[in-house]
């Protein structure tokens, strides 16, 4: 029995929510989405915050509702692709969890990404070509913080079991 929760993390359409969602229900933990949290607490979705009070002000909000994931009952919680980057958040994960680099191939991101950016407000409306720009260019920045995780998965297509035995010792 795993004491620290299992937190997911890794670029947008990573796979962090629906990956988390199966995995609670496989250890029978509780699942935790933080944006969907940030929405609940702020009664605003993360594009109007961004649009509203932008981007910092979504960082300050992420990082108080990350830490607050601690005094949750052990739980599986999946990240918002930019939540390790900030506020030395990625420090406090290896320091309070168990973290998970989700990390599929660029292809299958794009795949995922295009046509569902208008919840996101870093990717808002742009083509195949400009996603694959903005993705190479932001995923070069963050891969050295990601890559500081417990555990890397690259698959694309079959995660669920790449990380249920990446994870067996912890069960
Ligand atoms: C962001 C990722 C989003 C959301 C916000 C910013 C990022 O979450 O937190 O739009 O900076 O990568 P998902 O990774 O769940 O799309």
């Amino acid at each position: 029995m795993w004491t620290r929760n299992l937190y997911l993390l890794g670029y947008m359409g990573s796979g962090k929510s629906h990956l988390g969602q199966r995995l609670a229900q496989h250890f029978e933990r509780p699942f935790i989405d933080l944006d969907a949290r940030i929405e609940l607490e702020q009664g605003e979705t993360i594009a109007t915050i961004f649009e509203r009070y932008g981007e910092a002000h979504f960082r300050a909000l992420e990082a108080t509702a990350l830490r607050a994931t601690a005094t949750a009952p052990t739980s599986v919680v999946a990240l918002g692709g930019g939540a390790p980057i900030y506020h030395n958040n990625m420090t406090w994960l290896l320091a309070q969890g168990t973290t998970v680099f989700l990390d599929p191939p660029l292809e299958i991101l794009l795949d995922r990404l295009l046509g569902a950016t208008s919840d996101r407000p870093l990717l808002a409306g742009m083509s195949r070509a400009a996603l694959r720009k903005r993705v190479t260019a932001m995923l070069a920045q963050r891969r050295p913080i990601y890559e500081r995780a417990h555990y890397h998965i690259h698959e694309g297509r079959a995660q669920e079991q790449a990380i249920l035995a990446a994870l067996k010792g912890l069960e």
